[in-house]
């Protein structure tokens, strides 16, 4: 990896409280440009090399929060319509969201003592196959659902998805956010992979960004340190360091590696959906944020989560909507074949 100098290259000791004062707030138009280094190149390189991982044909569906035991959740992947649904004893079931009988929509269907019932003409589902409804793998990792499609994407399966790390859940606050663009998921990815926007194109939320190293060579793990300060209120702000890794081809890490709330992740997935009535391709975003802090009032934190996670899913809805749009745009200079990358 490159180190590339930085003006406010020093690691983050912990201080006694999260918040800092910029003292020389540097205004939006007067920040260094940063597209020089966030050169197309490299942005492509790292995204082929995210796409060449394997993701053993897993897709994330939803949140495990989102899913109670009276309905299932619906989702249609890549063209695919798919039904969860908590079995017996709470374990995720999956398959097909087309009832084997007639083809009712088992996403308008409701769930009784683990069961899915058609609401047509009553036909249940346990889980298993039946006339012709085959199963899917599915997977409940306490914040977010997957389910395996292998005719979709015709990977090599793995019996498990590749969860990333994460805080853990007794001293974690999680949220969960989801977003839908007319793109591909390797837009979506793309963005995540193009940290240098961050300050220019979130003010509101970001500034001091400085991308302390970039994936060097084709064989080198992609791996992008940043040094950013989360925007609170006027010139208070929240400086930490963090790292971008895209483990899969589908999914970005951001994970704080220092300052306040170290080992929180922000996961974003991308899910590709049904096109839309124009046959333009829809991508799920999928991110689930997980939070996690030493400090001692933290725990009261955790126990205030029903009103904080609305404000969570805010703050990444608000950054998704600018994100959206770049990553909406890239599809578009893409199939016109106007992309500069
Ligand atoms: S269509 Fe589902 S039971 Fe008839
Ligand atoms: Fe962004």
């Amino acid at each position: 990896m490159n180190r590339q100098p930085s003006g406010r290259g020093r690691p983050r000791s912990r201080s006694p409280l999260p918040l800092s004062l910029r003292r020389k707030p540097v205004p939006w138009d007067r920040q260094r440009p940063t597209w020089r280094d966030a050169r197309p190149s490299l942005i492509a390189s790292a995204l082929k090399r995210a796409q060449a991982r394997p993701s053993g044909n897993w897709y994330v569906v939803g949140a495990a929060s989102d899913l109670d035991d009276s309905r299932p959740l619906a989702r249609t992947v890549a063209g695919r319509e798919v039904v969860v649904w908590r079995g017996s004893g709470g374990r995720l079931q999956a398959g097909p969201g087309v009832c084997p009988h007639l083809g009712a929509p088992l996403a308008d269907s409701p769930v009784r003592c683990g069961t899915l019932v058609c609401h047509w003409h009553g036909l249940a589902l346990d889980g298993s196959a039946f006339g012709g409804w085959e199963p899917f793998p599915a997977f409940d990792d306490g914040v977010l659902l997957w389910v395996r499609l292998d005719e979709v994407g015709g990977e090599e399966p793995l019996e498990a998805p590749v969860v990333p790390e994460r805080p853990s859940p007794a001293h974690a606050l999680s949220a969960v956010y989801e977003g839908t663009g007319v793109c591909e998921p390797e837009d979506v990815i793309a963005n995540r992979l193009d940290p240098w926007h961050g300050a220019w194109l979130h003010p509101y939320s970001f500034v001091d960004l400085t991308v302390l190293g970039s994936p060097g060579g084709v064989d080198s793990p992609d791996r992008l340190d940043v040094e950013v300060s989360f925007k609170v209120a006027g010139r208070l702000v929240v400086p930490v360091r963090a790292t971008f890794t895209a483990p899969g081809p589908r999914t970005v890490i951001m994970r704080i590696t220092e300052g306040e709330g170290a080992g929180s992740t922000v996961e974003t997935h991308a899910t590709p959906l049904a096109p839309d009535e124009r046959g333009r391709p829809r991508t799920a975003v999928i991110e689930a944020v997980v939070a996690a802090s030493d400090r001692p009032g933290f725990a009261f934190v955790r126990r205030a989560a029903p009103l904080l996670r609305p404000l969570m899913r805010t703050t990444a809805a608000r950054l998704w909507r600018d994100d959206l749009a770049y990553a909406e745009r890239r599809w578009q200079l893409r199939s016109t074949a106007r992309f500069p990358g």
